[in-house]
């Protein structure tokens, strides 16, 4: 959007189209990676306008409440507050997630756990009932996408946070999967049945290493979601002893890893039973990295 008035500002008020522009600038002069998308949707939000609505009224005067509000949006913004966490949510694998603090930004990375899952879903794994675990569920991003892509599926988030189990079951109403999702607390699977797939996004960051991580992470996202232990591998070792036990035969297991884990994780799931074999069941994220691990149970 170009074209701002030379006015713009003056007198209190500014149109939609000079408040992108002036934000956008501030934030490319901060060094901000996404400056003219982080602008647009906090504009967006701070008038309540949709992106439709942003688009085909860039002359329409913001007021001074909206004004008032895209400025502190803006400020906390500049201080290092994700986009994400002002606007309180985020886009995952083509649908909207709301957050809450206890929620873990959703990832693009993750939207591989859903491919392979869904392409596991649709092979018919385990016994074909489409029974699915989520460990860790955070937003329930994975499992709601999973149920709405893959309609018989059935399936059950577990977190030991109850704000993000709410958060999770409201994601699962929005998306009209709510029918077939359940929330539970839980200790990874300790309160679990059995399933054909679960998925898992565990906390994968060794603990000494989370200070070091991005600001907008490090401060912001939440310990529980991050924190993997001295090795960044404790959620795996508890989840490879568990799992076995909770599916069925034929069916499988998906786990997100972090960066250079996948082959310490396949074995720590062979070493339970299960078959990961590193030629076949790692796959990569769209930046080349080794980013999920599959395992089998034998029939
Ligand atoms: C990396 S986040 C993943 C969130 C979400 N699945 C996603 O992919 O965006 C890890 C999640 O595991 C949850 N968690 C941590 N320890 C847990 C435990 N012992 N049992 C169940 N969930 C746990 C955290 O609260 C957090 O929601």
């Amino acid at each position: 959007m170009t074209g701002e008035p030379a006015s713009a500002g003056s007198g209190g008020t500014q149109t939609v189209r000079a408040a992108f522009n002036r934000l956008g600038r501030r934030f490319t002069a901060a060094g901000l990676e996404n400056a003219a998308l982080d602008a647009r949707l906090l504009v967006c939000h701070a008038a309540g306008l949709s992106h439709e609505q942003f688009i085909a009224g860039p002359d329409r005067e913001l007021a001074h409440e909206n004004l008032r509000c895209l400025e502190d949006l803006a400020e906390r913004r500049l201080a290092g507050r994700p986009l994400a966490r002002l606007i309180g949510h985020r886009e995952f694998w083509g649908r909207d997630f709301a957050l809450c603090d206890d929620a873990l930004v959703p990832r693009p990375d993750s939207e591989l756990l859903v491919e392979q899952g869904l392409a596991l879903l649709t092979g018919g794994v385990g016994a074909g009932a489409g029974r699915i675990a989520d460990l860790g569920t955070g937003s329930g991003c994975l499992l709601v996408s999973l149920l709405a892509d893959f309609a018989p599926g059935l399936g059950v988030g577990f977190d030991l946070s109850q704000d993000a189990l709410a958060t999770a079951r409201a994601n699962a109403r929005v998306h009209g999967v709510g029918g077939r999702a359940l929330f539970a607390r839980a200790d990874w699977l300790a309160a679990a049945g059995l399933f054909d797939l679960i998925v898992a996004n565990p906390p994968y960051i060794a603990s000494d290493e989370i200070a070091g991580l991005a600001r907008e992470v490090a401060d912001h996202d939440p310990r529980l979601a991050l924190d993997g232990g001295d090795d960044g591998l404790e959620a795996f070792r508890r989840i490879a002893a568990q799992a076995r036990n909770h599916l069925v035969p034929g069916g499988a297991l998906l786990a997100e890893v972090g960066s250079g884990q996948a082959a310490a994780v396949a074995a720590l799931l062979a070493a339970q039973g299960l078959s990961a074999d590193p030629a076949e069941d790692i796959f990569r994220d769209l930046a080349g990295v080794e980013r999920v691990v599959r395992a089998r149970k034998s029939d």
